[in-house]
């Protein structure tokens, strides 16, 4: 049976058309940021406070077993989603701890004054702000792999900054700007020879395209729940093994260690415990695992497919409207950033929320991006797998009617 989008809007309480903002249904078009999520999900969630509650890992009653198995499950079910080993899954409060697990645990202990970090002007917040920090502290030196023209990472662009000195490469797969698709078993070999590792940040990746940890042979990976249907604050890193032996936990307290001592010896469990200090977002787990097994019952290569219809359509519209201007029309995933000519992103955006349409303007937390743009801020639309072409039809008419009622605005 083909791809039944209908059907899959069902399935999301957001989508009903009962929700409205301005007085209008919604569109939402804003799914970089954070997706809805379907009933499922939201029942998952639910079961564990009204079934499942207990903790996980600390006790030896029937409850808590059962939320053992829980968790255990969700480790499987991430694991089996982009292949990697159930030990290997560690769980985070999402992509932005993961990150900052890579660079205070992995970085911190092996860089050393006139190493090199490598990362993009493209990156997030989450994938620069931790390696600012670390550099600071360590004498390290932060490189950026020049972007061609369409914002790829190319491999002699990502050769040319790398050098002995380099022993990190953090590099986003999709960038949540551009929304290239970078080549992720190119820069894992390039970084490998140089001797470096390789931290892929995989937001707005791993909810769209198909994730193989092993056959990409990357280090780390770093992703959150809540961009591919599932709750907030739960995601993952999944790290080699042997990084994450040598690798030190960021947070340490209760559940991540056998012992300590009062002269100040630790012995920390193995990983992933060693990652999981603290009591887990455990509603959060049970919820994630419903959230990957919906994505898996539709179909990761399906939902890629039908994002890029989606943005292909949106596109196919965008590109003749004369006062609009597209930074990447070479993308191949589901994003389009956009400007109207001479029209600030966030009037843009608010005239299409007056409408009942959700999208993202501004900086996008890709702060260091604006060089490149050769603009400070900019409008984006990102889809999923539950937009449909109304949504966009909706969209692009008040791009069409946009320029009236913005000029008829301004010249008052
Ligand atoms: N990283 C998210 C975005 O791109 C928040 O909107």
């Amino acid at each position: 049976m083909g791809y039944n989008v209908d059907s899959i809007r069902k399935q999301f309480p957001m989508l009903d058309e009962s929700k409205k903002m301005q007085g209008h249904s919604l569109v939402y078009l804003d799914n970089s940021s954070t997706t809805f999520k379907p009933q499922c999900v939201i029942d998952a969630i639910s079961s564990y406070y009204t079934d499942l509650t207990a903790n996980a890992h600390r006790g030896d009653y029937d409850l808590l077993y059962r939320m053992d198995v829980e968790v255990l499950n969700t480790r499987k079910a991430v694991a089996r989603f982009v292949n990697c080993d159930v030990g290997e899954v560690i769980f985070t409060s999402g992509t932005t701890m993961s990150l900052n697990q890579v660079a205070y645990g992995y970085g911190l202990k092996h860089l050393s004054k006139g190493d090199e970090i490598v990362i993009s002007e493209e990156e997030h917040a989450s994938n620069v702000l931790p390696w600012f920090e670390v550099a600071k502290k360590t004498g390290a030196i932060i490189k950026f792999v020049p972007l061609t023209e369409s914002g790829i990472i190319t491999e002699t662009n990502l050769r040319s900054v790398m050098s002995n000195k380099t022993k990190i490469v953090s590099l986003a797969h999709v960038g949540n700007v551009l929304g290239n698709i970078h080549n992720v078993s190119m820069m894992a070999r390039v970084a490998h020879e140089y001797g470096a590792i390789i931290s892929i940040d995989g937001a707005q990746s791993v909810p769209h395209l198909k994730t193989d940890f092993k056959s990409w042979d990357i280090d780390f990976l770093s992703f959150s729940a809540h961009k591919m249907c599932g709750p907030t604050g739960i995601g993952c890193l999944i790290g080699k093994a042997n990084l994450l032996t040598e690798m030190d936990p960021l947070i340490s307290g209760g559940g991540n260690n056998v012992d300590f001592h009062i002269d100040g010896s630790v012995e920390y469990l193995s990983a992933p415990a060693k990652f999981e200090a603290g009591t887990q977002n455990l509603s959060g787990i049970v919820g994630f695992r419903t959230a990957i097994e919906f994505i898996e019952s539709i179909g990761i290569d399906n939902i890629h497919k039908h994002d890029r219809e989606m943005a292909e359509y949106a596109m196919e519209k965008m590109k003749n409207i004369d006062d609009i201007i597209i930074y990447n029309k070479e993308a191949k995933n589901g994003i389009i950033t956009f400007n109207r000519k001479d029209v600030f992103a966030q009037d843009e955006a608010t005239l299409l929320n007056s409408k009942g349409i959700a999208v993202r303007s501004g900086q996008h937390c890709a702060k260091i991006l604006d060089n490149f743009l050769k603009c400070k801020a900019t409008v984006r639309i990102s889809t999923y797998l539950y937009t449909n072409k109304a949504d966009i039809d909706r969209f692009v008419d008040v791009l069409l009617e946009g320029g009236d009622i913005l000029d008829a605005y301004f010249s008052n």
